[in-house]
């Protein structure tokens, strides 16, 4: 598998980012999907998809609390591709559990506590979705986090043992702004209202001009914490 990802990472490295898209479509077809938070990366990668294939399979982790903003950018979405985006819900049981452990907010209190609720609400979901897929497709850019800059374009996921592709990673977040305006692409207006990094409402605030891009995801831990469980190494 190292081998055959060297290959790919030589074989695409000059590609933009919808030739990267071309080439996963064609080669897997269905067994390659974007995963899609509904941000301003996502919604290129999903315009990109759906002018290759109408059909692209996309899909989303609805982690049961995701800000009103995402659920409209959601629905205009679906209306204007025509689509319906695959949505993955947290098991039930396993949401009463970890209310019953920790409340309904316990995320704040701890690091052990709020890995818990993103293991429950994004990390199981997300093993559903990936298991009949080969190919991974995400809108992750080098330039969001320290913990993203030495991230390829293309690489083998060994948590969820599937390829991940990340046709956006030497992007900038102007190329990604750009390309929105341009193509009149549907966006989440929480990005207006300074949030440019959006998970859940309760984890999610808006940050200063200046601030670093993720500052507002989980702000009262440290940067190096700052990843869920679904990019972490
Ligand atoms: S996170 O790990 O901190 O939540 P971030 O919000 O930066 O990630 O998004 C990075 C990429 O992870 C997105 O481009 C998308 O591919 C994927 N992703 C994040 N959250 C979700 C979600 N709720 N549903 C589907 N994909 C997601
Ligand atoms: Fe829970 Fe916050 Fe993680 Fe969402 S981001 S799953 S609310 S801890």
């Amino acid at each position: 598998m190292v081998k055959k990802i060297e290959e790919l990472n030589k074989k695409l490295k000059d590609y933009s980012a919808v030739e990267i898209l071309k080439y996963f479509l064609n080669e897997y077809k269905n067994e390659a999907a974007l995963s899609s938070s509904f941000g301003a990366e996502d919604q290129v990668l999903t315009h990109m998809m759906l002018n290759l294939d109408k059909d692209a399979n996309i899909f989303t982790l609805d982690t049961g609390r995701l800000p009103y903003e995402t659920y409209s950018v959601m629905d205009n979405t679906n209306l204007k591709y025509n689509i319906k985006v695959n949505v993955f819900f947290p098991k039930s049981e396993d949401v009463e559990e970890l209310y019953k452990k920790q409340g309904i907010n316990g995320f704040y209190e701890s690091i052990d506590n709020r890995k818990s609720c993103c293991n429950v609400r994004k990390i199981e979901p997300l093993k559903r979705a990936l298991k009949p897929l080969k190919i991974w497709i995400t809108g992750l850019r080098a330039a969001q986090s320290v913990t993203r800059v030495e991230m390829p374009l293309v690489e083998w996921d060994d948590n969820f043992q599937v390829i991940k592709v990340n046709p956006l990673i030497s992007w900038s977040e102007d190329d990604v702004w750009d390309f929105i305006k341009e193509n009149k692409v549907p966006y989440n207006k929480l990005h207006d209202k300074g949030y440019p990094s959006i998970g859940c409402a309760p984890c999610t605030r808006a940050v200063k001009e200046g601030e670093d891009i993720r500052s507002g995801r989980w702000w009262w831990e440290n940067p190096e914490h700052k990843e869920c469980g679904l990019h972490a190494k």
